[in-house]
């Protein structure tokens, strides 16, 4: 399958207005992991999306209104990442299938907050080893914690170092797994932070606001 076979439309809208901005979005995270282990890049992020146009609402979300994600289109395995979507921020919404969301439970692994005890890094409803509202939807700001560059996807396999797969810091090499959580000895001091939100209905998520499941 090609990267274009998996690639898909979702949306980001600004939450209560009628705007919006189609997004080109995800890939299949292990097919993009697949292509960098034949290429000769250890690391290569997902599918960089991009929004066709800013509507008027861009300001609005600059300033941190909350936004509106449709995120229907995403199956396990994809990850959809809105640049600039929530307070000029990138907004991860990675889609875990089973084995991933099992592998979040595995206290081995070496991490430097791994119960997410800092509790300026999360709500308190993603306290948990997904760090997410429901397992398999994971939701994180994707800006690094140590100087703020936007890490990329990356497989386990593809590091010879690695312990496991999540997202890489190409600024200064931090790991953090596929909760965001950032294994210890890497620059990056804390988790990746999840934001409020709250889901609209099964495939739409309010990025800015807590409360409500679907
Ligand atoms: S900015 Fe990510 S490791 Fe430095």
């Amino acid at each position: 399958m090609s990267s274009d076979d998996a690639s898909h439309e979702n949306s980001v809208t600004a939450a209560g207005d009628d705007d919006q901005n189609k997004i080109n979005t995800s890939r299949r995270y292990f097919l993009i992991g697949a292509t960098a282990a034949v290429g000769s890049v250890g690391a290569v992020g997902v599918a960089v999306p991009f929004l066709s146009y800013w509507s008027p609402s861009a300001k609005a979300r600059a300033m941190g209104a909350p936004v509106k994600i449709d995120f229907s289109k995403l199956s396990p395995g994809e990850m959809l990442s809105p640049i600039q979507a929530w307070r000029g921020k990138p907004i991860f919404i990675v889609y875990r299938d089973e084995a991933a969301v099992a592998s979040l439970a595995d206290q081995s692994l070496d991490l430097a907050d791994p119960n997410s005890d800092n509790p300026e890094q999360q709500p308190e409803f993603a306290k948990n080893p997904t760090r997410s509202m429901r397992p398999e939807i994971g939701i994180y700001v994707g800006i690094c914690t140590h100087l703020g560059c936007s890490p990329k996807y990356v497989e386990a396999d593809n590091f010879a170092d690695s312990r496991f797969g999540g997202f890489f810091c190409p600024c200064h090499g931090s790991k953090f797994d596929l909760a965001g959580r950032v294994g210890t000895g890497y620059p990056a001091p804390d988790n990746l932070p999840v934001p409020p939100y709250r889901f609209e209905s099964d495939t739409v998520v309010v990025i800015g606001e807590e409360g409500g499941t679907a």
